[in-house]
């Protein structure tokens, strides 16, 4: 089968690096290229840890752009106590030889779109991008082929008791996306909590060569660890799911639902309201994905990091 064409739009971020990794080790991918938001860390940050990545991967060539720097109507938010001020805290990247690309990311999303429809969107942080693309260019949105994003809970949050970071960094980003109408698989934190990366799984990243001794100190700093607080030993290894399932989607199980998101109340702000049950008639507007193989995806991660030795 031909490679699945794809540009992946992250703010990495350690579990963005891993999954930048894994995409770019799979041949079952064509990585068109590489889009980034505000989020984890400021967008600068993020635009260069991303630029860095792609060279470190053995992929120099691959253009990188740097897109929205906040979310479309809140101040932005970030996430440095997680992932540190560098954004990649626990391995340090060779800094890049080359810039990233002098286009903005959005125009980027619409050229693209407008030229060709076989493109799969893999958001693994906010959706601003995405959602700025839309506003610019609506008919865009039906040449998209599939968007397949890390975001949102139904079963609780990890920025508040029922938001998801991605998500609540720009809840009205995230509802225009769900609201547009394309394909649309969610990974949201029902799942990504049961790909919980450990002690042994990174010891096989460590054996797998330089990459993967890089993927094993991102998921393995000391303080990353909080047995008590995702009521296993582990760190939840979000956005690599998305590339996973991509390259093998029988490690994953899901429902289609409709998915709603809040942007007006304070104290649920940011929710990914999962309506499981059809309750209120609405057509689904995404394959929620709630079971993992954890195993498989582990296995089939180590196995693709190896690959890049
Ligand atoms: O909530 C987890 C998500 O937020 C992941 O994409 C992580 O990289 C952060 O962006
Ligand atoms: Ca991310």
């Amino acid at each position: 089968m031909a490679p699945l064409p794809i540009i992946i739009d992250c703010d990495p971020g350690q579990d963005d690096a891993v999954a930048l990794l894994l995409a770019l080790a799979s041949p079952e991918l064509e990585v068109l290229g590489i889009t980034t938001v505000h989020g984890n860390v400021p967008l600068a940050v993020n635009a260069a840890n991303a630029r860095a990545l792609v060279e470190f991967a053995g992929w120099p060539e691959l253009p990188v752009f740097a897109g929205s720097d906040r979310p479309l109507r809140r101040p932005g938010i970030h996430a440095v106590r997680v992932h540190g001020p560098s954004g990649l805290q626990g391995f340090d990247l060779p800094p890049a030889r080359r810039p990233v690309e002098p286009r903005h990311a959005v125009e980027v999303l619409v050229e693209t779109l407008r030229t060709r429809n076989d493109v799969t969107l893999c958001a693994l942080g906010p959706l601003t991008n995405l959602a700025e693309a839309f506003t610019w260019a609506p008919e865009i949105v039906k040449r998209v082929r599939r968007i397949v994003l890390m975001g949102g809970a139904s079963k609780g949050g990890n920025v508040t008791p029922v938001a998801e970071f991605n998500i609540h960094a720009d809840p009205e980003a995230a509802a225009l996306v769900f609201a547009a109408g394309a394909p649309i698989t969610m990974f949201g934190l029902d799942v990504t909590h049961k790909a919980l990366v450990n002690a042994e799984h990174c010891r096989g990243f460590r054996a797998a060569g330089k990459r993967g001794a890089a993927a094993s100190g991102w998921c393995d700093f000391p303080d990353r660890y909080n047995p008590m607080r995702y009521g296993a030993v582990g760190l939840p290894l979000h956005d690599p799911c998305v590339i996973a399932w991509l390259i093998d989607p029988t490690l994953f199980a899901g429902k289609e639902c409709f998915v709603a998101v809040e942007t007006e109340s304070p104290l649920t702000l940011g929710q990914t309201v999962v309506d499981w049950w059809g309750r209120l008639g609405e057509k689904p507007n995404a394959t929620v994905i709630e079971r993992i193989d954890a195993e498989g995806f582990f296995k089939l991660l180590s196995e693709r990091l190896a690959r890049l030795g």
